[in-house]
């Protein structure tokens, strides 16, 4: 699993690294456009104007809603990615934290219209993913929802089938959403399966 400065190092190259693979539809970046289009569209559709992004990156995805004028808050512990995406979008609130500490002192009290997060939950164990999902209900206003696009399958069979597929590609420090195994917490939960390893999660206040 890369720590922060794994993610610095990697900042330089990211979009790159994730374009080559998306084109050659291979794990784990297969569908990884259509799941940030995805996330984008729901967005949109609910009309939302404040936006938290979990562990942004370079800013591939909330870039397009802070151009279509939303107001983009942001946490990654990356220093180096936190400057390329502050780079793109200069009135962001961007912050450099570890979200396996939950959300920082500052954002304690801020309400979302949606909270985001592409690529990034699978740092968190079943349990961590659970109890920060929890945490970020709580930021929800309204309609809000919480999208989470990752590698993500419906079932553990269906994980067991793309890790026999992917072979020696298969990271087994990364722990991908599945359905089944996160339903128990929140039961109105939804996967949509965009390709063989990528989805969106969609989750509501409770
Ligand atoms: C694979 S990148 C995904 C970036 C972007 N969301 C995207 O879809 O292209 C994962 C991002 O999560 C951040 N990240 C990973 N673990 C983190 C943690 N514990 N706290 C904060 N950020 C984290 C990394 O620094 C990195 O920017």
């Amino acid at each position: 699993m890369l720590n922060n400065s794994g993610f610095d190092l990697w900042s330089k190259d990211y979009d790159k690294t994730v374009e080559l693979c998306e084109d050659s539809r291979e794990y784990p970046f297969a569908g990884y456009r259509e799941v940030l289009n995805t996330v984008c569209k729901y967005v949109k559709e609910g009309n939302g104007r404040r936006v938290l992004d979990i562990g942004f990156g370079t800013g591939i995805l909330t870039k397009r809603l802070y151009d279509e004028g939303a107001e983009i808050y942001g946490i990654d512990f990356s220093a180096e990615m936190v400057k390329t995406a502050q780079g793109k979008m200069p009135n962001a609130k961007l912050m450099q934290y570890d979200f396996t500490n939950g959300l920082p002192t500052q954002l304690k009290e801020e309400k979302f219209d949606f909270i985001i997060s592409t690529y990034a939950f699978h740092h968190l164990t079943d349990k961590q993913k659970a109890d920060f999902i929890g945490e970020l209900q709580a930021h929800l206003s309204g309609a809000g929802k919480i999208l989470i696009g990752d590698v993500a399958f419906e079932t553990r069979e269906a994980l067991e089938k793309c890790r026999e597929q992917a072979g020696e590609a298969w990271d087994d420090d990364e722990i991908y959403i599945v359905k089944e195994n996160l339903v128990n917490y929140f039961p109105k939960m939804k996967l949509e399966q965009i390709s063989f390893c990528g989805g969106v999660c969609i989750i509501e206040r409770i």
